[in-house]
């Protein structure tokens, strides 16, 4: 049986996940907006994974017999400079999700909750590899500077090319 205060944090996640998804899907109209489709699909897919890792903590709350309680979403921002804004905005955002994960890992030892420490070993690994992946389109995007011109045209058409590949069984 689910204690309560994994319950509350693990719907809390649920809320903070879709919210994700709907962060990224409004980065992914803005690039749809100023023509960068590429990064528009790779923001899209982005959105993507967010959906599935709402659905890992539903799947994990109901199979522990807690109930599901699913809440209001914020509204996310619409509007940013440039799509190096854009990236910036993505990795504090992420930066965030992985104080949230350690928090509930934080939480589920405090428990004695095992079941649900083990079941969130996979977010926090899957958060080494979204900042790692953010961190290097950033990169790159600073490396381009100011005049960014063709090297961004041709970034779009790499992020383009982004696919979405469903998580691996949930690891409870
Ligand atoms: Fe669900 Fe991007 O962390």
């Amino acid at each position: 049986m689910l204690k309560k205060s994994i319950e509350q944090a693990f719907n809390a996640q649920i809320n903070a996940e879709t919210y994700s998804a709907y962060l990224y899907w409004s980065m992914s109209a803005w690039c749809e907006k100023n023509n960068l489709g590429g990064f528009a699909n790779w923001m899209r897919i982005q959105a993507q994974e967010e959906m599935s890792h709402a659905m890992k903590f539903y799947t994990h709350v109901l199979e522990r017999g807690g109930e599901v309680k699913l809440t209001s979403i914020d509204g996310p921002e619409t509007e940013w400079k440039d799509i190096e804004a854009v990236f910036a905005a993505t990795l504090r955002h992420e930066n965030a999700v992985t104080e949230r994960i350690n928090h509930l890992v934080d939480l589920a030892i405090q428990e004695k909750d095992h079941a649900a420490n083990q079941f969130l070993q996979w977010f926090v690994n899957e958060q080494v590899e979204e900042e790692k992946n953010v961190e290097q389109i950033l990169g790159q995007l600073r490396i381009m500077g100011k005049q960014p011109g063709a090297a961004l045209f041709m970034m779009d058409k790499e992020m383009a090319a982004r696919v979405y590949t469903p998580p691996a069984a949930p690891a409870d």
